[in-house]
């Protein structure tokens, strides 16, 4: 049996800097790569369960309803057996469902919670010994680069989960610019929430049983964890909202009462009802996707999309 190979590329102290600036804005905002320590990445496996996240289930139903399509697609870019690079891989649920349609020569799983990537990859190598399986812990909002030759000239880079929608779209534009480059003469392939309903897309966000809103405040332990923080978790609530005019669904964690905050070489008071932004989610149209894509240096866009019209799934060529 094969053993995964892991590759560390960033450090959890590396974004320590980054999440202390965020704080100190006029609005304070810390990015929501900070959700994800190995707690986080639970959460969110978690909140994949959920009845109202749709996001999860509408793009497996795709792929359930058009996979022969989508893999054909893919393979006639990549040709047989491409190395599958797989973006924001958490558990690697999704990536393993490309294999038996794709039978993948390398799967490369990369995360910036990379504890939690570990574990999973363990798992997948039981599952299947003899694939050659590499884990690299990487923040691609930095920069999206692997070490030469690990993708090969024709991978597939896979981009699940509309986790694009966390980037506005002048920097979904330079992130897929990145991924035009990494996917070199191969494909990507990559899911994308759509415009709906304001209900719909704010109870995904602030589900009944209070999951989201966990995942939410948990960025706040992994602060106090990063940067030495002192934040009480009892005197801040979850707050998501779709702003139509935006398209994006914002999160925010707003304090109850008035607070002062420390960390490692800086502080902060919060006044009630003052906020931190944690998290924009993007929301596109099909058509919107589309031009970006082409802008971003990609020639020929095809997408599938569920009968609700809720999420599309874009194959496009490098
Ligand atoms: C919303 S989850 C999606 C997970 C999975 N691909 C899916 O579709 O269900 C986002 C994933 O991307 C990872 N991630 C978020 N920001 C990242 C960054 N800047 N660099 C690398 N990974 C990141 C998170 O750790 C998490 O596993």
């Amino acid at each position: 049996m094969n053993s995964p190979r892991l590759l560390q590329l960033h450090r959890d102290s590396d974004g320590a800097a980054e999440a202390a600036a965020g704080l100190l804005l006029p609005r304070a905002a810390v990015p929501p790569k900070f959700f994800y320590d190995a707690q986080g990445s639970a959460l969110f496996d978690a909140i994949t369960e959920l009845a109202e996240y749709y996001p999860t289930r509408t793009e497996a139903g795709i792929f359930a309803e058009h996979g022969a399509a989508i893999a054909d697609a893919v393979l006639a870019r990549t040709g047989a057996a491409p190395v599958i690079v797989d973006l924001g891989a958490d558990n690697c649920a999704k990536g393993a469902a490309l294999f038996a349609r794709l039978s993948p020569q390398r799967y490369v799983a990369v995360d910036i919670s990379a504890e939690h990537l570990a574990a999973s990859l363990a798992k997948l190598q039981r599952e299947h010994p003899a694939l050659d399986l590499v884990g690299v812990g990487l923040d691609f909002a930095a920069r999206l680069e692997l070490p030469a030759g690990l993708a090969g000239p024709r991978p597939l880079v896979f981009y699940a989960g509309s986790s694009i929608g966390n980037f506005d779209p002048s920097a979904a534009l330079e992130l897929l610019r990145q991924a035009r480059t990494l996917a070199g003469d191969g494909a990507l392939l990559i899911g994308v929430d759509l415009v709906k309903e304001t209900e719909v897309l704010e109870a995904a966000y602030d589900d009944a049983l209070g999951v989201t809103a966990a995942f939410n405040l948990n960025l706040l332990r992994h602060l106090n964890t990063l940067l030495g923080a002192d934040f009480d978790l009892h005197q801040w609530r979850h707050v998501a909202h779709f702003d139509r005019a935006a398209s994006r669904v914002e999160m925010h964690l707003e304090a109850s009462q008035t607070c002062l905050v420390r960390w490692r070489g800086g502080q902060r008071a919060f006044a009630a009802g003052e906020r931190i932004h944690t998290e924009n989610s993007y929301k596109w149209t099909p058509r919107g996707f589309t031009a970006l894509l082409r802008e971003a240096g990609f020639a020929e866009p095809r997408h599938w999309t569920d009968a609700r019209g809720w999420f599309a799934l874009f194959v496009t060529d490098a």
